[in-house]
């Protein structure tokens, strides 16, 4: 075998076409060469390199090596390469001779055992010394399961690394974990062995010529997206793969990855960070495009169980069952079908949802990618008139179409009424048949269509990068590790939800449209089973019960009527104090119960005069406010992020002051007491509210503390038995200074001290709480049921 290598080698080197100096020679090792994934795509990929790379000077050798003996896995692997075929633009005798070429330069290993790597390691080199071959490089392409990478990449660095001088290129295939543990597991053993710029993470989606272009589009085009990329004008990006197969002959491998691991975290997450990430200077920077696509992913909100749904279709379960000896009693969770919405913090995509969608078992197979932009046109003319090509009126998108579907090929779309874009000339060329074939909801004569001239595989593409070392393309351990912490709590949190099921193909109907209503995601359709279920309970469960507590008003509910209740109360409160000082000023405590308010107060009342608010603390613990543990930090995300209090009327408190926290000296507790003197009419804010814990502390008041429960102090620093210890409160002679108080107290965790409370008096040395007692204002207990009644 080696000898017919040695032959081919010294021939080619013969040719005219590379005759000139050599640059070094290449062996590709290919591991798992008999394998689905090489059979399919990648030996076609290797020969379309050695085509368009054999007159550049390298000299090349490919390897193809699997667990097989040596003879039937030889028989196997020439079986694949015996089909190798080039394109049509190819004159059939330079093809024939290539492939003769390549064929001869092809050998089967047998790779299991560290000798067997040992031996083509020498091998390699014996070839190299005969041949008095420079070595440029080795490519390994680990097409194998990820449970196989560590062993062999512990071969391939102690035994088969290339001579000094020359690169090694390790290629590898998705799944790159699970979940974030286990890619930083998979990521710090592969560190073991190699260096970043050695590694290779291919997803192959994204040599897929349409969305390779992403960037080259968004590059070349400037002058018209500058300024429209942006949530001024982007009403909304769809990314979807929509698949016709189901998941027959793998379920062993779906069963544990599902469809938001196979698709929506690598290659859809992909594909939007090229859409979304702010431009580089120079796109072909590799470096620059990185950390651009790292600074979108820090940007990304963070997902919560409502912002998806999730699919299986029907006989998914059955064929689980099957594949993986399961019980008939064995029911899976893995979702088939997801769609996701996805928000960002950043100025350029505030407010603009971004939909990635995928699926098995659907009504068509296609992948695409549109932006669709507001119209804000309004249009005076007759329906007639508006059919002009270039009207305002008609909607305006850009869509990669990434292949299938309609129009069965990769194509980038761009409506006629926004602009004709500049397409690289050679490579793209623009299509006008089919005019009349409708596209998202347009005939193709509204937009301008361009088509790839070549189409061109995206595991060449990738293939042909890898040689090129061009590392764009590929995933790094940084940005595989920022998606994971992305995806992973969300895959976490719908772990056990159960998918809606959904019959296949056209079947599917409505079954699967989904609506959008602010962050949150929902069928449109309710199940056809929800429909039986409405009248769980009987209307009384939920009228509120208003009567007493410790002499008081006390109004008591199930928890969504009780925080209902609460902030319409509030808005009251509001609406009076701005109607009689033009401001209101509110104080509000930390904990967990008045998250549940402030989301309420976000979503549900838009008319809440925020604008005239002053927002004061109760309590702060002593760390930075940016601490997620800080209470102005909750405050912030729960509910500042999502309504307009002017910067000037929020009040936190100064825990951290000449670059300390909470220290005496530093008069935080005074400095405070004199900025509520200053703007809020004898220091008697319009509304306090408060919370209770379960030992009876409320504010940031304990029991037996030494400060805070009596004097005239207003602000004062305490001490919490509870890590971080270091508080800062408002005092209990101040609180009951306040127009009016509120209590909110929720879950069957506070039914002990709220029994023990109605029975005692005035104790605040015991039970601070007892000590809230307005002396001219009003107290007011809400309570849910569970807190109440236990
Ligand atoms: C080697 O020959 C090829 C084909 O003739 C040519 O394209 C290439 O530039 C040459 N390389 C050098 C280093 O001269
Ligand atoms: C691979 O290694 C094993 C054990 O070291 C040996 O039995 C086998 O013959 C080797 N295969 C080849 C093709 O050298
Ligand atoms: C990688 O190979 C080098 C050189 O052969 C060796 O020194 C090193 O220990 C290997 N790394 C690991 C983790 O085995
Ligand atoms: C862009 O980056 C590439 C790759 O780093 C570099 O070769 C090229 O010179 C850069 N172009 C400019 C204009 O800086
Ligand atoms: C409620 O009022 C009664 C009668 O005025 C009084 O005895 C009792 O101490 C009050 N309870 C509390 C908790 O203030
Ligand atoms: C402020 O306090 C004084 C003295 O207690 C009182 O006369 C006055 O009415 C109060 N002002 C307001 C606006 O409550």
């Amino acid at each position: 075998m080696l000898r017919t290598v040695l032959c081919v080698i010294f021939l080619l080197r013969a040719l005219p076409a590379s005759a000139n100096e050599s640059r070094g020679h290449i062996s590709v090792v290919l591991l798992g060469a008999t394998g689905d994934l090489a059979k399919k795509y990648l030996w076609q990929g290797l020969f379309q390199l050695y085509r368009d790379e054999v007159s550049n000077g390298h000299s090349f050798t490919f390897h193809g090596a699997a667990l097989t003996a040596p003879e039937p896995g030889q028989k196997m692997m020439f079986e694949v390469l015996k089909n190798l075929a080039c394109p049509p633009d190819e004159h059939p005798t330079r093809c024939a001779v290539l492939k003769d070429q390549f064929l001869k330069l092809s050998q089967y290993y047998q790779l299991r055992t560290a000798e067997n790597y040992t031996v083509l390691n020498r091998e390699i080199e014996k070839l190299l010394e005969q041949e008095e071959l420079e070595e440029a490089g080795r490519i390994f392409y680990f097409s194998v399961p990820p449970f196989a990478y560590a062993e062999i990449a512990g071969h391939v660095n102690s035994s088969c690394r290339p001579r000094p001088g020359a690169w090694l290129r390790v290629v590898l295939e998705k799944p790159f974990g699970h979940d974030l543990e286990s890619a930083q597991q998979l990521a710090a053993e592969l560190r073991n062995f190699f260096k970043e710029e050695e590694m290779y993470r291919v997803d192959h989606y994204l040599g897929k010529q349409a969305v390779a272009h992403i960037l080259p589009f968004r590059d070349q085009n400037r002058q018209f997206l500058d300024p429209i990329w942006n949530r001024h004008h982007v009403e909304r990006v769809e990314i979807v793969l929509k698949e016709t197969v189901d998941a027959k002959g793998r379920a062993s491998f779906y069963e544990q990855y599902g469809v938001i691991r196979d698709v929506l975290q690598n290659h859809l997450t992909e594909v939007m960070m090229y859409l979304a990430m702010e431009l580089p200077a120079n796109i072909s920077s590799t470096e620059d495009v990185l950390q651009h696509k790292l600074q979108t992913f820090k940007s990304l909100q963070g997902l919560e169980k409502t912002s998806a749904v999730i699919g299986q279709y029907q006989a998914y379960t059955s064929q689980v069952q099957e594949e993986l000896q399961k019980a008939q009693n064995y029911f899976s969770m893995t979702p088939t079908f997801a769609g996701v919405l996805i928000h960002m913090d950043s100025l350029r995509w505030e407010g603009v949802p971004f939909i990635l969608t995928s699926g098995k078992a659907l009504d068509e197979r296609v992948g695409y990618i549109r932006v669709l932009f507001k119209n804000r046109a309004y249009c005076t003319q007759s329906e007639a008139l508006r059919d002009a090509e270039r009207s305002q009126c008609k909607a305006k998108q850009i869509i990669f179409y990434i292949g299938h579907g309609e129009l069965n090929s990769p194509a980038v779309l761009v409506s006629r009424n926004l602009f004709r874009p500049v397409m690289p000339e050679g490579s793209w060329r623009e299509v006008t048949d089919r005019p009349q074939l409708h596209l998202f909801g347009q005939p193709l004569s509204d937009y301008y269509v361009y088509s790839p001239v070549k189409e061109r595989d995206a595991y060449a593409m990738l293939i042909s990068s890898i040689y090129h070392a061009r590392k764009d393309f590929f995933i790094t351990t940084e940005n595989l590790l920022a998606s994971w912490e992305f995806w992973t709590p969300l895959l976490d949190s719908i772990s056990h939800q159960a998918p809606r099921l959904y019959p296949g193909g056209r079947e599917n109907q409505h079954l699967l449209d989904f609506e959008m209503l602010g962050q949150e995601l929902s069928f449109t359709l309710a199940e056809p089973a929800e429909f039986l279920h409405t009248s769980k309970q009987t209307p009384d469960d939920y009228q509120t019960i208003q009567t007493k507590f410790r002499n008081s008003s006390l109004v008591s509910a199930w928890p969504e009527e009780l925080v209902s209740q609460l902030a319409s109360d509030l808005e009251a409160v509001a609406a009076r104090a701005v109607a009689r000082s033009g401001k209101f000023h509110l104080a509000v405590s930390g904990g967990s119960s008045p998250v549940v308010l402030f989301q309420r107060l976000a979503k549900h009342h838009y008319g809440f005069p925020w604008k005239r608010t002053h927002l004061w603390l109760v309590d702060e613990r002593c760390v930075p406010l940016t601490d997620p543990e800080s209470n102005f930090c909750s405050l912030h995300d729960h509910l500042l992020k999502h309504v307009r209090v002017p910067y000037f009327n929020l009040h936190p408190m100064p825990v951290r002051l000449n670059r300390r926290l909470c220290v005496e000296e530093d008069q935080g507790p005074e400095l405070y007491a004199e900025e509520i003197a200053a703007l809020v009419t004898n220091a008697s804010f319009d509304l306090v509210l408060l919370g209770v814990g379960a030992d009876g502390h409320t504010a940031s008041l304990f029991p037996r503390s030494s400060s805070g429960l009596g004097g005239d102090q207003a602000v004062v620093l305490t001490e919490s038995p509870i890590k971080p210890h270091q508080r800062m409160s408002l005092s209990l002679p101040f609180i009951n200074k306040a127009r009016q108080v509120f209590i909110l107290i929720l879950g069957r965790g506070k039914h002990e001290i709220i029994t023990l409370l109605s029975r005692v008096g005035n104790e605040p040395k015991k039970w601070p709480i007892s000590g809230v007692r307005p002396s001219s204002g009003q107290l007011v207990w809400y309570m849910d049921y569970e807190a109440l009644l236990g």
